[in-house]
């Protein structure tokens, strides 16, 4: 019998130590064997968002007890793991080096192949841990801090069609949260809190709607959110401005994922059922889950979406990525150093604050 691989995953990229040990199955999907997450929410809570140093400062304390937890309950040693998978960008670069690090030395000491992913590319091939899924597919990549619309076209081969303009939907989940005073992290709790009010009682703009392609503009949104704050009266008001906010980003992503669909199928030239996938942190949300996964259905796409585990960040779909680069003997990445810009699609405009062109 051809022997599985079992890689181990590390993700330092942001706020979440993160380790994780996956082995191929021969279904082509993945057995899980451990995926460690520890969240630093709670040293970053009362800033309101993340501080780097803060961050980069926990993924050391914290990154060998992890991965020592992530192998005793794979109940694997080192010397059972074929490859390391280390997330090299993009993101933070202070938190990047500590996971990359560890990861590189674990693989010279242990003569182990090293391969650097990109975080984003973890996202993008998380589908796949639990789902035999084709090329190619439609992606929503939604985080805290991206928003894109891509089509996969195969591993290493993305067409990015659609960013955000301005913020990206995480970051205006947080930033609304912040200004109802909901919380850190702000999606999970503008989540919460909306079951208690009414999405229908503000009207909330949905910037550049009918303009730009699958582009989306999220900071108008945020904005106004801000500005109708400065008249809330009760507990009542907050969770009724929170339940318009997550219906109002639901009404947009509604919208530009048909346009999404549309760009799709003419770039494919492929009417078939095709997925359409929705992944990073965002996609945990259930109201959205739910409402594109209805307009997949109707629009003749699959909708394969991550479990939650897999949805924010973590290593398992880095050990993933790396497998599938390893299987593929793609050994290389375009960047084998950390590095805090890495877009998947390095054709792609960089819109962010640039003044789109409508
Ligand atoms: O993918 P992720 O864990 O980290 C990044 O790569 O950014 O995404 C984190 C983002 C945060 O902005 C967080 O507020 C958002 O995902 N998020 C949610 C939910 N859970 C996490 N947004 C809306 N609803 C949720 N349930
Ligand atoms: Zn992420």
């Amino acid at each position: 019998m051809k022997k599985k691989l079992t890689f181990l995953g590390i993700e330092t990229s942001c706020d979440e130590t993160a380790a994780s040990v996956v082995q191929e199955n021969e279904e082509g999907t993945a057995n899980v064997l451990s995926n460690i997450v520890s969240s630093q929410f709670k040293q970053h809570e009362k800033f309101g968002g993340i501080v780097p140093e803060i961050a980069a400062r926990a993924h050391v304390e914290n990154i060998d007890l992890v991965i020592q937890q992530a192998l005793d309950k794979s109940k694997k040693k080192i010397k059972d793991i074929d490859g390391i998978a280390t997330t090299a960008g993009p993101g933070l670069i202070v938190c990047l080096n500590i996971g990359y690090n560890i990861g590189k030395s674990i693989a010279t000491f242990g003569k182990k192949h090293f391969l650097p992913i990109n975080h984003l590319e973890g996202h993008a091939l998380s589908p796949g841990i639990e789902n035999k899924i084709s090329f190619p597919y439609l992606l929503l990549l939604v985080s805290g801090g991206h928003s894109q619309y891509l089509i996969v076209k195969n591993l290493n081969n993305y067409k990015q069609i659609g960013t955000t303009i301005d913020d990206a939907v995480g970051e205006a989940f947080d930033k609304t949260a912040k200004i109802l005073n909901l919380g850190y992290p702000g999606g999970p709790n503008i989540e919460k809190f909306s079951k208690l009010g009414n999405k229908n009682s503000y009207e909330l703009p949905q910037p550049i709607i009918n303009r730009a392609g699958c582009n989306l503009s999220l900071a108008g949104l945020k904005t106004d959110v801000l500005r109708k704050s400065k008249n809330i009266k009760s507990d009542q008001d907050r969770y009724n401005l929170a339940a318009s906010f997550q219906e109002t980003v639901n009404k947009i992503l509604k919208k530009k994922t048909i346009v999404a669909m549309n760009i799709f199928r003419e770039d494919t030239s492929d009417n078939s059922l095709k997925a359409f996938v929705i992944a990073g942190g965002v996609a945990a949300n259930e109201s959205i889950r739910k409402s594109l996964k209805h307009l997949s259905e109707k629009m003749n796409f699959k909708p394969i979406f991550p479990s939650k585990d897999f949805c924010g960040d973590n290593a398992a779909m880095i050990a993933w990525a790396g497998i599938q680069r390893y299987k593929n003997k793609l050994f290389e990445n375009k960047n084998d150093l950390p590095i805090s810009r890495w877009p998947l699609d390095d054709e792609a405009p960089f819109l962010k604050g640039s003044g789109l062109k409508l």
